[in-house]
């Protein structure tokens, strides 16, 4: 039985969530008496590591879509029964740098397979697990992509590498996803100042965990 709670962040390259995540994760842990636990995808767990290096090495351009989509399902499930569910058992709150929301936007909307394959496969990898709280910080795709450019201490990935249209078509799966599904999915405009965006993560986050 599930007890715990998962909130996910979600973005195009360059929105800013990892960063808003980092700052905000002392305050919640403190706010939470230590009961949260930030991971990320792919990743998050020693296999799903090394699968992440697979997916996104710079010079693996021939990997397939197909490939890629089921690269990043493989990564999913094992966090999921390593990582995710566990936590989710002890009650902990589990906050995620991205989840099967980006496979829908990368994967479907960016390179194209049916959303409808991509959603059988997400509900495959997770048993049907959907985070109770989705946060996309949405910015435009020129603003992400010059700030990928921009920061240095960024490593930059194989999917950075990919040309506007590819970015901004995540970016529209991401805004229809949201249409779709406004209970869970709450938009935040990320291009603005990061002090900004910050404000006004913290304020959705608040209302979410006293109402629930
Ligand atoms: P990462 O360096 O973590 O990027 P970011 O800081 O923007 O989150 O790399 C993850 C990349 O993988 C990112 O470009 C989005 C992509 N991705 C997918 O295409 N599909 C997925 O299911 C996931 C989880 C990530």
């Amino acid at each position: 039985m599930k007890k715990g709670k998962i909130i996910s962040f979600e973005g195009p390259d360059g929105a800013g969530k990892s960063t808003v995540l980092e700052t905000l994760m002392p305050v919640l842990q403190q706010k939470y008496d230590g009961h949260v636990i930030m991971t990320r995808e792919p990743g998050g767990v020693a296999i799903a590591e090394k699968i992440r290096h697979v997916i996104l090495d710079v010079n693996h351009t021939s990997m397939d879509s197909k490939t890629e989509l089921l690269l990043y399902a493989a990564a999913r499930r094992q966090h999921l029964v390593e990582k995710i569910l566990p936590e989710l058992e002890k009650g902990n709150l589990v906050l995620i740098d991205r989840f099967i929301d980006s496979s829908v936007a990368y994967q479907g909307y960016g390179r194209g397979i049916a959303v409808s394959d991509v959603d059988w496969l997400n509900h495959y990898a997770t048993d049907g697990i959907k985070p109770d709280l989705t946060l996309l910080f949405d910015v435009p795709s020129e603003t992400g992509l010059a700030r990928i450019q921009t920061n240095n201490e960024r490593e930059v990935n194989r999917l950075d590498l990919e040309k506007l249209d590819m970015h901004q078509r995540v970016r529209q799966g991401y805004l229809s996803l949201a249409s779709q599904e406004p209970k869970r999915i709450k938009i935040i405009d990320a291009s603005q100042s990061l002090e900004t965006v910050i404000k006004d993560t913290q304020t959705i986050l608040e209302t979410f965990l006293e109402l629930s």
